[in-house]
């Protein structure tokens, strides 16, 4: 395979080209990919002035790089085998031709319905193949996927709709998940009694349950696409136009919008797939994320596609019909390399070991991990009960904003470090720093994790609000990308991620701002504030706790917690419930106003010795009473 490091001595020759001679590293692999124009500059633009721009002047389409160029040389190679719900449902087969003309034909029920280049397609689907044939098309065409991950509620599908002025929302009837039934469409339904923009909903049938549809608003997709022509040309995409918003959560405010363009994305999803999972021609790759989430865009959407690879998608969860569902499908189609989060990983550790044991496995080659640090005894129970200590485990920690992995082991190549993502990719340049900016040279060394250059995947804004995106990635450090991240570097320069240093919680893999949870907690008629901070769970990694003043301070945290509940997900999803709810008379706060969760988050661990100077605070005396209240 071309520019794949194959070697340790091929990763550090590629590692320093990357950095030394930047442009011609990534010219010889934006060859690799067809372009209808060749582009003028690799790269321009940096962090101060905050203009990046890869392969400015040229133009592309993905979807000719992920689907036209492997449907013409190996037609027949399957792209796509999708694993229902319900594993007694037969599955289905994509061979690179038929998804294209699949693809094809959603793109013209997509402009059939008026959808041009630049437009916000909003997606809010389970895992069904439409989705990603919709996305694609989405693509094809040259407007703007918003892919809304499926557990959020309709106020946060509302918002995300509204903020990205989508025109269009496409969902199922409803969901399948594990035993439950998701009514996506009344979701959808009742998001848009607020949200104008939006003028078509195309829904497509999967449950067959009852929905309602609103004549001259809602059609079904189902007919739409049997009728469409399997012939679309794709549109010309300058290089930096806009391929896709996805929503994600902050330190404040409500979420925002990564906007990520065309050519630098393609690039990015592409090399980092290549290089970190190391797929030959018979390979089976399978990522178990959602689409709704940045992992199922650029290691099921695009990754994978973009290097012609066979892929299951899944539609089900791992625990239903039991807990041996992931092992089952691996051994039904030989899947070879599996990537999954930790909290998946902790959960079925959990369960009866039968289940993992009765399965064969011994296709896998490669075990993958993201979204969150993954503790020791994971890990290894990854490594010898799935991998039987015969596979390497890519540690691939990236963002949202980072738009593919950034640190990783890549399988087979370099070394594999026990919960280490271990070295960087090639062209990321990092540096860890101390609390005053300072970059921390030499090893080993623990600090904030920052990005130093632009690379080709690094999301260009906050959809709607540039200035947003400068606040909150190149503030804090003026010139460098801050990553919201604190890691270690050892002795040979491999890093070990340990966690978010901001105010975002990281819920079984979902990243949830404690401001948006706050938000909420405080529309509850019977709370004056709250603070919300994450404090360690065994399966979910984090899970979320309030410190919450009630008007009357005889209220009762254990009878308010449901109700809270009730509100977080009616606001956010069920990812947002609370674990517990601690009822206290003040919240530490600063002389400007400021919450202080750090001092919230040492008093829940019980760490009251690392409380730190809390004589500054404006209400230092509310400290012995939170602590009083936690014991309680
Ligand atoms: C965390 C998911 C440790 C991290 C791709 C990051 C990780 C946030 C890892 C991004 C890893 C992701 N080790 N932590 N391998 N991968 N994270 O935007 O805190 O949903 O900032 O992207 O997840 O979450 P996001």
């Amino acid at each position: 395979m071309k520019f794949r490091a194959e070697s340790i001595n091929q990763y550090n020759e590629f590692y320093t080209e990357s950095m030394e001679q930047t442009e011609s590293y990534w010219a010889k692999r934006a060859e690799t990919f067809e372009w209808f124009k060749q582009w003028d500059e690799v790269v321009s633009g940096n962090f101060n002035d905050l203009n990046v721009k890869w392969f400015d002047g040229g133009q592309t389409n993905i979807t000719i790089n992920a689907l036209d160029r492997h449907a013409k040389n190996t037609p027949d190679k399957l792209a796509i085998i999708w694993e229902s719900n319900d594993p007694n449902e037969e599955e289905i087969y994509f061979t690179y031709s038929q998804l294209l003309k699949k693809v094809n034909q959603f793109s013209n029920v997509l402009k059939n319905q008026g959808v041009r280049k630049g437009d916000r397609v909003c997606f809010y689907m389970s895992m069904v193949p439409e989705l990603l044939i919709g996305v694609l098309a989405t693509a094809r065409i040259g407007a703007v996927h918003s892919v809304v991950f499926g557990g959020f509620s309709a106020k946060a599908l509302a918002g995300r709709i509204n903020d990205c002025d989508a025109k269009i929302v496409i969902t199922n009837d409803e969901a399948y998940r594990g035993d439950k039934i998701i009514p996506l469409k009344n979701i959808t339904d009742n998001a848009l009694e607020d949200t104008p923009c939006v003028k078509t909903v195309l829904c497509l049938e999967r449950t067959k349950g009852k929905v309602s549809m609103q004549a001259g608003r809602d059609q079904w997709l189902n007919e739409l696409l049997a009728n469409a022509s399997t012939e679309c040309e794709p549109e010309v995409m300058n290089s930096e136009d806009p391929l896709f918003i996805l929503y994600t959560s902050g330190s404040t405010g409500q979420p925002k919008g990564l906007q990520h363009t065309t050519a630098g994305y393609m690039m990015w999803a592409s090399e980092t797939y290549k290089n970190v999972f190391q797929t030959d021609d018979d390979d089976i790759f399978w990522c178990s994320a959602d689409i709704g989430w940045i992992t199922g865009h650029s290691y099921i959407s695009y990754g994978p596609l973009l290097n012609g690879s066979t892929q299951v998608m899944f539609e089900g969860v791992p625990t239903w019909p039991d807990a041996g569902r992931f092992w089952k499908t691996i051994d039904k189609y030989k899947v070879t390399h599996f990537y999954t989060a930790p909290t998946a990983i902790r959960a079925l550790e959990a369960c009866e070991a039968k289940f993992v044991e009765e399965a064969n496995l011994s296709s896998l080659k490669v075990l993958g991990t993201v979204g969150e640090p993954i503790n020791e005894e994971a890990w290894n129970w990854y490594n010898e009960k799935v991998g039987k200590k015969n596979c390497p485990i890519v540690d691939t920690w990236w963002q949202t904003e980072t738009g593919g992995i950034m640190v990783s082991t890549l399988a087979g190549v370099t070394p594999v470090i026990p919960c280490h993502a271990t070295l960087p990719l090639p062209g990321v340049e990092l540096m860890l720093v101390d609390t005053d900016g300072k970059e921390i040279s030499g090893n080993p060394a623990e600090g904030n994790l920052c990005v130093k250059r632009p690379w080709p995947g690094i999301a260009r804004t906050i959809y709607g609000d540039h200035e947003r995106y400068r606040q909150t990635y190149f503030s804090t450090y003026p010139g460098y990308y801050f990553t919201g991240d604190g890691a270690k570097r050892d002795e040979n320069g491999n890093y070990r991620i340990t966690g978010r240093v901001d105010d975002v919680v990281n819920v079984a893999g979902h990243r949830i701002g404690t401001a948006e949870v706050e938000d909420a907690v405080n529309e509850h008629k019977e709370i004056v504030e709250s603070a919300v901070i994450g404090i360690p769970h065994d399966i979910k990694g984090e899970t979320l706790m309030a410190f919450a003043i009630p008007f009357k301070q005889s209220a009762n945290a254990k009878e308010l917690l449901p109700t809270v509940n009730t509100l977080l997900v009616d606001h956010i999803g069920p990812i947002a419930k609370l674990e517990k709810i601690v009822i206290v008379p003040g919240l530490p706060k600063t002389r400007s106003g400021k919450i202080m969760r750090r001092v919230l988050r040492k008093i829940a661990a019980n760490e009251l010795d690392k409380l730190g100077d809390t004589s500054t605070l404006l209400n230092p005396e509310i400290v012995d009473e939170i602590i009083a209240a936690m014991k309680k």
